[in-house]
């Protein structure tokens, strides 16, 4: 599990969003953390410290002065303990407390007690948040290292919409997770492409593949989890975009090209995980093609330009990673694209278990020879992969 060992101290704030930090908890010890919560006196008004006692089997504290921490130091007890403190959800005026170092309450003090890191996800009313003192007040805490998840935008519950709605609690749960991972590619720049492309026979018929995008998405994931800048650009595919990727939604190789080569000079990494056709229908046909009992009539087939041969072209290219998928002789396939289209570093998976599933096992070929990834989940490979290549990138 993702926090086994980790202790989580979750502030709950006076909002709506209160009943929402009831899921977060109920998630964060699904990836086994350990969760102790503080609410604020205006928090009790929207839930009930039960709720929270009841999931996540600790007793929750809402006082300053609780005559159960037996030095009546509950501020200092509960942030000592915690590896993170989230306060999830972060009302305006709790962060005006943060910005500017009040402490007259439980969850205030323990904030500036703390020594450990500081996760905020802000929630409240629209004008709330645009209003300039809320402003300076997020802009003081970004200078102070606190990490602000969010706001999203959308429904609020005042009836209005826009900014200010707290994120979901699974993005909660990621950004918590993504916090303990090695920021082994702060301040890089990576480019990545997913899942297939779909080359048009007619307006409704095309050539595509299995790809899901699984592989691709995760490994966004894991270098945006390890600090990097990620672009995504990816095929038709029906995943979620992982927080602060910038997804680029593509249909056919020839726009996946157009894409990559309009950003690639910029990159520090390239990754190509999509399954991009080879081929492509010379013309497609402007309107449906119709059944008319005669023989089919054959498609013409053009080559598709290598997006990764291109990008590893490129005068100064950034540091370029293949994937190769084969249902036979991986090694030897994988190597000789290794070397024709001219890549530092490529990795190879077999069909049957790369395309579609949760799971992946990965061999990387590179300079120093080949390294075995077992099976496991595809972020976890993803993450491994990501370390390899950071490795790779210091070593250069
Ligand atoms: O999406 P999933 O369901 O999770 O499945 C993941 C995956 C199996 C698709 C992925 O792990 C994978 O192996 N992707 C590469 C598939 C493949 O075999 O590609 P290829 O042999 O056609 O190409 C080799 C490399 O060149 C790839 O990095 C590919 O992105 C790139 N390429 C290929 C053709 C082309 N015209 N342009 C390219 O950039």
């Amino acid at each position: 599990m993702e926090l086994s060992g980790k202790h989580i101290t979750l502030g709950v704030t006076g909002g709506i969003a209160a009943y929402k930090a009831a899921e977060l908890v109920r998630l964060l010890i699904k990836q086994e953390a350990t969760v102790q919560v503080a609410m604020t006196d205006a928090a009790t008004h929207f839930i009930t410290p039960v709720t929270f006692q009841a999931l996540s089997g600790n007793p929750v504290f809402t006082d300053q002065w609780d005559a159960r921490v037996a030095n009546n130091m509950a501020h200092i007890d509960l942030s000592r303990k915690a590896d993170v403190l989230l306060v999830a959800p972060a009302s305006a005026d709790f962060l005006a407390k943060l910005a500017n170092g009040l402490a007259d309450d439980l969850l205030s003090t323990l904030a500036l007690a703390r020594d450990c890191p500081l996760l905020v996800a802000p929630a409240m009313n629209l004008q709330m948040w645009e209003k300039p003192a809320t402003q300076r007040n997020i802009a003081r805490l970004h200078d102070d290292s606190i990490a602000i998840l969010g706001p999203a935008s959308g429904d609020q519950a005042c009836g209005e919409n826009g900014l200010g709605r707290m994120i979901e609690a699974e993005e909660i749960v990621a950004e918590v997770i993504a916090h303990f991972q090695p920021k082994l590619l702060r301040g890089k720049k990576v480019l990545l492409t997913a899942g297939p492309t779909f080359e048009a026979i007619d307006p409704v018929r095309g050539i595509t593949n299995l790809s899901s995008g699984k592989m691709g998405f995760a490994v966004a994931r894991a270098a945006q989890e390890a600090g990097a800048q990620v672009t995504l650009v990816c095929g038709p595919v029906c995943q979620p975009t992982p927080r602060g990727v910038k997804r680029i939604d593509v249909t056919s190789a020839l726009e996946m090209h157009a894409a990559v080569l309009q950003c690639a000079a910029t990159q520090d990494v390239f990754i190509g995980v999509a399954a991009v056709a080879d081929y492509r229908p010379k013309n497609a046909a402007e309107h449906k093609i119709k059944k008319d009992g005669s023989a089919i009539a054959p498609i013409e087939l053009v080559l598709n330009p290598d997006i990764l041969a291109d990008v590893a072209a490129l005068p100064t290219p950034p540091f370029c990673v293949g994937f190769a998928a084969e249902s036979r002789n991986l090694e030897e396939y994988a190597q000789n694209k290794r070397a024709a289209k001219n890549i530092p570093l490529i990795v190879g998976n077999l069909i049957q278990h790369g395309f579609g599933g949760d799971d992946n096992t990965l061999i990387l070929f590179d300079n120093d020879g080949r390294l075995a990834l077992a099976p496991a989940p595809k972020l976890e490979l993803a993450r491994q992969l990501v370390a390899r290549i950071a490795h790779l990138l210091e070593n250069r």
